[in-house]
């Protein structure tokens, strides 16, 4: 963010600037890590259809929500809905989405230090140092971790002291092509494998049956985490929106890269899962249940690079590492953006200290996880696939009831001169009125009464 001197907030530079920072927030370990993790355990292609219609019906509109709110107020989430109401309760759920971008970001960077560690194991086993390479790729070596962790953690608050908008908008303007043209050149290099026909049916070709609770609630839960929804992530990042911009073409926009990434890294992953099960790698057990934890994608791809040969391989891995690296660090700083925020804006700290403050207290959760990693399973589950759909339907709600839709679609007019007159209006209240909260409320109930 630009910042002015008279206050600690900054505007994005342009249109195009603030896209590209909310799909950098977007795109993310959650489109090329969790995403086909998710649907390989989860039925492959019935997830994948589920998890569209989750983004459609519930991530879409809810992200017009969050932009609407920041933009209208200029708040971190908690000052927003200290501005917009004066019911007590709504503050808390801007405190419940600092508290969920807290602990993703804790668990996440670990994640994110995996994806970095990995640009130097490809670098060493191609160079002949296994020694070395088997020591970073470890994902039981908690000191590594730690270190790479840190690195992560450092390289975050850095930016975030700075302020984002400059390294952001440029970092994601170059990334996102480069991730994407990655992923094209070895989805189709995966294709041509023998074996990697399975892998493509069991991610294109549903078989409805498999449809559970459980598969549901993972499909809403990933359309959370991968649009970096109800959590305030996007009330922060509309709070420096111009108002001039429209919010409904915005969003779009930033739904559209981030499921179409997801959608490419699944055509990449999931036959490479089948490839991999074929050379041996224990993927499901004999009862089909999926046995490859969180390091899954970190096993499976090395492989591939290696088979791919020689310096191609190389040059891929190390690019396809780094470039995943870069896509995580977009996503982290708006996970620390958020914290830093609500202690800048509520507590009139300063940009400086509390991004070091919010880093440093996350970075200690973060070490935690590093040496128990088994610990990732479980946060990720309570704050993301619980929490941040918790969230969401928080936001309807206050939308729908509190602040009105009317008021809403009087913020989004700013940058959408037509918006009354056009068939947005009716639909989206009726989605953030009713149909959001209503498909929320019934995912989360059932789960909670399995
Ligand atoms: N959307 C990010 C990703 O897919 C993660 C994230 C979640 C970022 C929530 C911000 C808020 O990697």
């Amino acid at each position: 963010m630009a910042t002015t001197p008279t206050n600690n907030r900054g505007t994005w530079n342009s249109k195009f600037g603030f896209i590209l920072a909310a799909a950098g927030s977007a795109v993310g370990l959650g489109n090329i890590w969790r995403f086909p993790t998710e649907a390989a355990s989860n039925g492959g292609a019935a997830f994948l259809f589920i998890y569209i219609i989750c983004v459609v019906l519930i991530g879409l509109p809810v992200m017009i929500a969050e932009l609407s709110i920041g933009r209208s107020t200029q708040k971190n989430p908690v000052g927003a809905f200290k501005a917009l109401s004066s019911n007590k309760f709504f503050p808390l759920v801007g405190f419940w989405g600092v508290l969920c971008g807290v602990m993703i970001l804790s668990f996440y960077t670990v994640i994110a230090g995996w994806t970095f560690s990995h640009v130097f194991v490809e670098i060493f086993t191609f160079t002949g140092l296994e020694g070395a390479a088997n020591v970073l790729a470890d994902f039981d070596n908690g000191f590594v971790n730690a270190a790479f962790a840190l690195l992560f953690m450092g390289l975050t608050i850095a930016i975030i002291r700075g302020g984002v908008s400059e390294g952001i908008e440029r970092a994601t303007k170059l990334m996102m092509p480069l991730l994407i043209v990655i992923l094209v050149v070895m989805a189709v290099y995966v294709m041509f494998q023998p074996g990697a026909s399975e892998g493509l049916e069991v991610y294109l070709k549903p078989d409805f049956s498999l449809i559970t609770g459980e598969l549901v609630l993972a499909a809403m839960g990933q359309a959370f985490f991968s649009l970096s929804l109800g959590m305030g992530a996007l009330i922060t990042y509309g709070s420096y929106l111009s108002k001039k911009e429209n919010l409904v073409e915005a969003a779009s926009y930033v739904t559209l890269a981030d499921v179409g990434i997801a959608f490419l890294a699944g055509l990449l992953i999931m036959p490479t899962i089948f490839l991999a099960q074929a050379q041996g790698v224990e993927i499901y057990n004999e009862a089909g249940e999926f046995l490859a934890g969180p390091a899954l994608i970190f096993q499976i791809l090395p492989e591939l690079f290696v088979q791919m040969g020689g310096l191609v391989g190389l040059a891929l891995g190390v690019s396809f590492f780094f470039l995943l690296s870069l896509a995580a660090l977009t996503s982290t700083i708006s996970l620390l953006e958020v914290p830093t925020s609500y202690i800048i804006d509520e507590y009139g700290v300063r940009r400086k200290k509390a991004a070091l403050y919010v880093g440093l207290f996350v970075l200690i959760i973060s070490l935690i996880i590093s040496f128990n990693t088994a610990l990732i399973d479980s946060i990720d589950f309570i704050f993301s696939v619980i929490g941040l759909p918790l969230g969401g339907l928080l936001i309807c709600i206050f939308i729908g009831y509190f602040w009105k839709t009317r008021s809403a679609i009087d913020e989004i007019k700013q940058g959408f001169k037509d918006v009354r007159d056009s068939w947005f209006t009716t639909i989206w209240s009726i989605f953030i009125k009713f149909i959001c909260p209503i498909i929320i409320i019934i995912i989360l109930a059932q789960t909670l009464m399995g």
